[in-house]
């Protein structure tokens, strides 16, 4: 991968996402930082010593704004770093979650990045090597009470990676799924954070987060876990199930302690 990378990332000026721009600053020629709020873009941007950064302000599961981000990138001569990097999540019990919400988390967290991608792939191919970072989770492998469907965008999200990933393998684009495990960002309102506390799940800090992705982005393992007891989790989760069922159902009273309201 060259050096200089020329950059779409969405959920650019989130607790994660600003923290991977941070980073991507003096290794990029181009930066289109994504977002929903304006301010925030514009103060990101200002902090940048990129050249060329541009902001897209909007919601990528509405057509008109992946549209947008499609003519940005190809005025600027196209790109070879896309980071689908924007979600939401939810805590509610799966019968009490609001179907609309249900329906955003599968927009904006699974269906969104598989459009917006669909849409940059000329851009993508055309580059001599291009990547495609999707943020998934560790909940991208492991069912939990309280996010089921979080758990399905992600999990689909993965999918979704692999597929394409064996699908351009005669291609120059590589796709690769980045899965980190709880991070202290505004993603989790304080009572995820005492549920996380009280069962004595680790959250690191976003900085620590990019640090990983940075290391990911420059090797070439298709997906990368964060965390050891995470990774080991999801390992036992994939060939003895019966056992994460076991010891997640012993979490349920906590879990449903703490749920949002
Ligand atoms: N934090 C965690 O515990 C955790 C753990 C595993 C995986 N992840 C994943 O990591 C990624 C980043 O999360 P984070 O922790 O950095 O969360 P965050 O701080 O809440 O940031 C989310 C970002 O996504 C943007 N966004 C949300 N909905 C959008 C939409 N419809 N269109 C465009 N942008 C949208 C937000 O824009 P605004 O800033 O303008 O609101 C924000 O920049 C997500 O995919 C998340 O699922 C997070």
């Amino acid at each position: 991968m060259s050096q200089y990378y020329k950059v779409v990332i969405t959920g650019a000026t989130g607790g994660i996402g600003r923290e991977i721009v941070k980073r991507l600053d003096k290794k990029s020629e181009l930066i289109i930082l994504v977002g929903l709020t304006k301010n925030s873009l514009d103060d990101l941007k200002k902090e940048l010593q990129t050249k060329r950064v541009f902001i897209i302000e909007g919601d990528i599961s509405e057509p008109h704004v992946r549209e947008q981000i499609k003519i940005l990138a190809k005025r600027e001569g196209g790109i070879n770093l896309l980071i689908n990097n924007a979600g939401i999540g939810d805590y509610f019990m799966f019968e009490d979650q609001n179907p609309d919400l249900v329906i955003d988390i599968l927009d904006i967290n699974l269906k969104a990045p598989m459009l917006l991608t669909q849409s940059l792939l000329p851009l993508l191919k055309n580059e001599p090597k291009a990547e495609i970072i999707n943020t998934g989770s560790i909940f991208g492998y492991i069912g939990y009470p309280g996010f089921t469907a979080y758990c399905a965008s992600k999990f689909g999200l993965r999918g979704f990676t692999q597929a394409l990933r064996r699908e351009l393998s005669d291609t120059k684009v590589n796709v690769r799924y980045f899965a980190p495990r709880a991070t202290k960002t505004n993603f989790n309102t304080n009572n995820i954070t005492e549920m996380n506390i009280k069962l004595g799940n680790a959250m690191d800090s976003p900085e620590k987060v990019a640090d990983k992705f940075m290391t990911f982005l420059t090797h070439n393992n298709y997906q990368k876990k964060i965390g050891l007891k995470e990774s080991f989790f999801v390992f036992i989760n994939k060939v003895f199930p019966k056992l994460p069922d076991i010891a997640i159902s012993k979490q349920l009273p906590i879990i449903k302690k703490y749920l949002n309201k």
